[in-house]
């Protein structure tokens, strides 16, 4: 697995920088849903499918026709393409001698810290990605792992993301430099990961993150939650916590693919920064970033994109700032379906793409009429994980007290009461492009 090497290698900068004795505990922080298969010797015996891969429509729909809503009512979720169970029955479907030869299943940073302890183990949070956990009763599932004859064997030890999982062996240390004496603890999904270090450890939080995909997350307090898998629902990485969210397939992709291809000469933050030149609308255009299908509230592979309102006045910054737009009208249809259920939240923090411009944190504000806060020092998952590994040490007795002392607010976007009203005009509208283009 070439990311692992990768992730060896930053093990051997690591201690350049410290001494191994001064590294006392390890956390990880991986991608959600990859399928990394082990033999009996415990050897990869195929590339891993990471979470991405789409390959699984076909077994994503036996799933729905086999198990209709039951299958909703045990993990909390649809069985999307990109989750662990389609990709493992297109390999027993398609690779029949590799799935029986299979003696374990993990995710890809599970992976990792087998070759770094020796010990096989996923974490709750990864787990329920799987789309093989009963999130009810916290459990792999009998009944899902039945019905596609599918061995319990595969499915590891679970445990929870703040557990010990064993210390450096004797083989990593001697290849990395870490010491023995480092403890693992199991950490958990980046999601999950990313949450725990921009402090969304209460349901007034919510997250919205832009990367290349875009990712609306809230905190669940309690288990029997369900929005009946149109948001996805997981274990959080805090314990006897919860999380849902919804993603938007192309967000900063909506953003890069738009430079690359109108204006591939020019810096990105330019680029950004010219929608400045626009106002609230973008001049009458509307764009929706479905350019490579969507997951939420829309989960609908084959959907595209468009702009709407096309004219001959417009400019290339009034088309930046509609891309903009439209990324955030799709995170307000997910903000809309939390409002629906009842759900109340005061603060959304920003981080990723959204947070890198005040212009786009403003607009996000204004569009969600919620005040918008980014963070001082921003570190998405990999400060999350390093906070698991603290809790999991007992520096800090829980997440709240470990996000004081790790997490700080810098920004703060109030929304701005004539740009709510013209945005919540423009969204009614927009949330017409998807019935009437699909
Ligand atoms: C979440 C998802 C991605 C991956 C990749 O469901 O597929 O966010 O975790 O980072």
């Amino acid at each position: 697995m070439g990311q692992c090497h990768n992730c060896f290698n930053r093990a051997v900068n690591l201690t350049n920088k410290l001494k191994p004795e001064q590294i006392v505990g390890v956390s990880y922080s991986g991608q959600m849903h990859g399928l990394v298969l082990l033999d009996k010797q415990q050897r990869v015996i195929r590339p891993a499918m990471l979470w991405n891969d789409t390959r699984s429509s076909k077994q994503r729909q036996e799933i729905m026709a086999k198990m209709g809503h039951r299958f909703v009512e045990i993990t909390h979720n649809q069985p999307l393409e990109g989750f662990t169970l389609p990709k493992l029955l297109w390999v027993k479907e398609n690779q029949p001698e590799i799935f029986k030869q299979a003696e374990t299943m993990l995710l890809p940073k599970d992976y990792l810290r087998f070759r770094m302890t020796g010990k096989l183990a996923i974490d709750y949070s990864d787990a329920t990605g799987t789309v093989m956990l009963d999130v009810n009763t916290q459990t792999w599932s009998q009944e899902i792992l039945d019905a596609f004859e599918i061995p319990r064997t595969l499915c590891p030890q679970l445990v929870r993301s703040v557990d010990e999982t064993g210390h450096i062996d004797d083989w990593y240390a001697g290849y990395s430099g870490l010491s023995t004496n480092t403890q693992t603890f199991a950490g958990g999904a980046d999601n999950a990961c990313g949450a725990v270090g921009a402090g969304i450890d209460s349901p007034n939080k919510v997250l919205s993150s832009i990367g290349t995909s875009g990712v609306i997350l809230k905190y669940e307090p309690q288990k029997e939650t369900n929005y009946d898998g149109v948001l996805q629902y997981e274990d959080h990485a805090i314990p006897d916590a919860y999380y849902s969210m919804g993603v938007t397939l192309a967000a900063g992709y909506s953003l890069s693919w738009f430079k690359k291809t109108f204006a591939s000469e020019e810096d990105f933050t330019e680029v950004v920064q010219s929608a400045s030149k626009s106002s609230v609308g973008a001049n009458g255009l509307l764009f929706a970033p479905y350019i490579v299908g969507e997951r939420a509230p829309y989960a609908d592979p084959d959907i595209r994109g468009s702009f709407i309102g096309v004219d001959s006045s417009q400019k290339r910054h009034d088309f930046v700032r509609a891309v903009l737009e439209g990324i955030t009208f799709s995170f307000k249809d997910i903000l809309d379906l939390y409002e629906k259920k009842g759900n109340q939240f005061d603060t959304v923090v920003s981080i990723g793409g959204g947070a890198k411009s005040p212009l786009w944190q403003q607009i996000q504000a204004d569009v969600f009429n919620v005040r918008v806060i980014s963070l001082k020092n921003e570190q998405g998952p990999g400060l999350g994980a390093a906070m698991i590994a603290a809790v999991g040490m007992k520096w800090f007795n829980n997440f709240h007290e470990c996000a004081q002392t790790f997490v700080h607010f810098k920004d703060v976007f109030l929304p701005q009461p004539d740009n709510v009203a013209k945005y919540q005009k423009l969204h009614r509208i927009y949330q017409k492009i998807y019935p009437s283009t699909k």
